[in-house]
């Protein structure tokens, strides 16, 4: 099978990028990112130096033409959208390049796909579509949209655009909601490596509001393998929850952090809570169980101590991706914390 991946350079898609490569002999993968401040192109390199499978393509979801030139004449089977802006704290900042690419360059890409009779579309989504939780109960797959900040408005943006491609078109596409992933590759601004890197600095560990929100934790492999099985297996105009049966609160995944790495409680500062800050996600993912045959494989603290171990050994990688505008970023934002 021959996959347009977008958004490989960042997180998940660059694991999946990998994982999908070793896994299928038989496939090969054109890799589409436009290299945002959260993409990078050295994850893959090795691939675009040795890989005859794998090709790179710096370009945006939300070029037409280049998009339609992508996948003219045969030489795309499927597509799989991972490119988005995905930082809930950077959507409140500036919520517009979040519709841009979120919706608009989703809708693109939908768009170029039908035209071009694209047999397959994995569009792969949030469990933050649907809000927040209250203490008990699971998000399935019926439950209504009710996103909370522009991040998850976004994303629940293009999940409506899939359906309606679906119903009015009925063009081939499936949607994948996952919950919190964690594991190598991820950026530094999200909280598990944000704070081994503040940990490992001896710098303050800034926990939002309570530190009692909770959020499912999975693996990344396990969320890339549940994309896999959509993608070979998933009925087409579904919607699959993933998740890693792993709800823990964020004050316990910091501690837990803080005890790994030997490194004492006192850094951890509670902070300003973000603006909208959904309290609780937990995913019922039975129908992916039961259509795909999808469980996760880690549990969290077997997937923290390899994230944990993987950090250790691709220093190199974090000091690469903290470039000037990462700094600025984070500092403003934990200016604006404090207050
Ligand atoms: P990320 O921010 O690490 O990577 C996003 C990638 O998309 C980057 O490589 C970036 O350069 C690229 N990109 C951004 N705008 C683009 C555009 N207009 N055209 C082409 N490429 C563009 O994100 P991630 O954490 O890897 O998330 C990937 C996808 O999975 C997103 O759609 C996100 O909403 C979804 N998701 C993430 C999580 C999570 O916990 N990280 C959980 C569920 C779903
Ligand atoms: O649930 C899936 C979503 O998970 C994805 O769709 C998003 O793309 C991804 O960014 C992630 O969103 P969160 O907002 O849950 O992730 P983040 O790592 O930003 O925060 C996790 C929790 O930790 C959240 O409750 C906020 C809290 N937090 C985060 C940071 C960065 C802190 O307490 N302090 C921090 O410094």
């Amino acid at each position: 099978m021959k996959v347009l991946v977008t958004g490989g350079c960042g997180f998940i898609g660059t694991n999946f990028v990998r994982l999908m490569l070793k896994s299928h002999p038989d496939w090969s993968i054109v890799n589409l990112d436009k290299l945002t401040y959260a993409g990078n192109r050295l994850n893959l390199l090795d691939l675009e130096e040795n890989e005859p499978r794998y090709q790179f393509v710096h370009g945006d979801i939300c070029d037409r033409d280049l998009v339609m030139d992508l996948l003219d004449g045969g030489r795309i089977d499927a597509v799989v959208n991972f490119a988005a802006e995905s930082h809930v704290d950077r959507s409140i900042n500036d919520p517009s390049p979040f519709v841009v690419t979120n919706v608009n360059g989703a809708q693109n890409l939908m768009e170029c796909a039908r035209q071009r009779k694209i047999g397959r579309f994995v569009h792969v989504s949030t469990d933050e579509v649907y809000g927040t939780l209250g203490p008990s109960g699971k998000f399935t797959e019926t439950t209504p949209l009710a996103p909370n900040s522009p991040y998850s408005a976004s994303k629940a943006g293009a999940d409506l655009l899939a359906r309606a491609y679906f119903e009015t078109y009925g063009f081939p596409v499936l949607v994948t909601r996952c919950s919190n992933n964690y594991g190598p590759y991820q950026f530094p601004e999200k909280l598990i490596p944000l704070m081994y890197l503040n940990a490992k600095a001896g710098k303050s560990l800034p926990v939002y509001g309570d530190g009692l929100n909770v959020r499912d934790w999975i693996y990344v492999d396990d969320h890339c393998r549940g994309v896999e099985l959509t993608l070979t297996k998933g009925r087409e105009g579904s919607v699959y929850n993933f998740g890693g049966n792993a709800e823990e609160t964020n004050i316990f995944v910091v501690r837990t952090l803080l005890s790994i790495l030997d490194r004492p409680e006192s850094l951890i500062t509670y902070v300003k809570d973000r603006p909208g800050h959904d309290k609780r996600y937990a995913m019922d993912f039975s129908l992916a169980r039961k259509e795909l045959g999808f469980a996760p494989t880690l549990n969290f603290s077997e997937g923290l101590a390899r994230t944990v171990a993987w950090y250790e050994a691709n220093g190199t990688w974090l000091e690469q991706v903290q470039s000037g505008e990462y700094r600025n970023f984070m500092d403003t934002w934990y200016e604006e914390r404090s207050k």
